[in-house]
């Protein structure tokens, strides 16, 4: 089995602490929501299905820590809870959709102790589950890749971003299952470099076979013929199959697309967001100095002013397929998505 990124044990939130890898495999414990939310923006944990689930665990240590005597006094505490876990991250659409979730199984609970109860139940549910969902995307995701395909990933969208097994390293782990023989390239992912980082290091630590290459050499293995596939995960896919993932996914589907090369998409339901138009979705603005510094090194001059997005928008042109565990959409999205969405109700 892949890396287990986050667990409920007795009560706790344990965590692996993702800003400590690769050079450290450390896991941390959590007892309060508030630490939850901190772990969550400063990337301790991070990936759209993973902060999903941990915002899911953020509330049960909430409704833990809630002195409330009434029904009303403990869905005004989680409410609190929600603010704070929600606003830490704004793009990636699983971590509403966890909170959401939570906070319908609080409202519909009778008394104190039955919503406890009911709010840590679902929520280690929603942990064993995206562990099913990811292995039932790895399948339908398994049918589209060949022996020998030479696969480029972008950021980590493996175990350390979900709770176990992935979403897109998900779909490499079930066609490398399936008997196929195939090659990881991985992107550096500047500038916070979840692909060096994370990605070459859960996928050595699996025993899959991986390069690494820095972001500014796509074109080259492009056009050197070292890549015919591309496959990377999403924060947010809208009902257009307007898909957003982290900075640069834009640059590698345009560059995919002017060399004939197939770019997918791996994602859970949960990450799809059916009401969004493309303006109306939040891209993350991070601080200039994950730009200035390389590991705590000044790289550019003092006082430079820096744009440092980390997340971009991919039009549905250039997707070629969006694995989900239900199926495979294709082109065109609108009518394809609405069916995953009607078929699964
Ligand atoms: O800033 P991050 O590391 O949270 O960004 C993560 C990504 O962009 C992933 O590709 C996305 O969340 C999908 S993870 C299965």
């Amino acid at each position: 089995m892949s890396l287990k990124t986050i667990e409920w044990k007795e009560n706790k939130v344990v965590m692996i602490d993702q800003t400590k890898l690769p050079n450290e495999l450390v896991y941390v414990e959590f007892t309060d929501y508030n630490e939850v939310a901190n772990a969550i923006k400063t990337l301790v944990v991070r990936g759209a299905p993973a902060i999903g689930v941990s915002g899911a665990f953020g509330l049960a240590l909430a409704a833990l820590q809630s002195k409330a005597k009434t029904k009303d006094e403990l869905l005004d505490d989680l409410e609190k809870a929600k603010k704070i876990l929600f606003e830490t991250r704004p793009t990636a659409m699983n971590l509403g959709w966890g909170l959401e979730k939570i906070m319908k199984v609080a409202r519909k609970g009778n008394d104190v102790s039955e919503i406890k109860e009911s709010v840590i139940n679902t929520a280690k549910q929603m942990a064993e589950e995206d562990v099913q969902t990811n292995m039932s995307m790895g399948k339908h995701g398994s049918e589209l890749f060949e022996n020998n395909d030479n696969i480029m990933t972008h950021c980590n969208a493996g175990a350390l971003a979900t709770v176990a097994y992935g979403t897109a390293l998900g779909v490499i782990r079930a066609t490398k299952a399936s008997g196929k023989k195939i090659k990881v390239i991985a992107t550096e992912t500047r500038p916070v470099q979840q692909g060096s980082r994370l990605t070459a290091f859960e996928l050595k630590h699996d025993g899959i076979d991986v390069n690494l290459i820095p972001d500014t050499a796509v074109g080259y293995t492009m056009a050197n013929g070292l890549v015919n596939k591309v496959i990377v995960g999403a924060d947010r896919i809208l009902r257009t199959g307007h898909l957003f993932n982290k900075i640069g996914t834009y640059q590698i589907a345009s560059m995919a697309k002017q060399h004939g090369i197939p770019f997918y998409v791996a994602a859970p339901l949960s990450t799809f967001d059916l009401k969004s138009n493309p303006d109306d979705v939040i891209i993350e603005q991070r601080k200039a100095s994950e730009v200035t510094t390389i590991g705590g090194k000044r790289t550019a001059p003092e006082d430079i002013e820096v744009i440092n997005p980390a997340f971009d928008m991919t039009p549905p042109e250039l997707i070629t397929g969006i694995i989900t565990e239900v199926g495979v959409a294709k082109p065109p999205y609108e009518e394809s998505i609405k069916k995953l969405f009607t078929a699964n109700k």
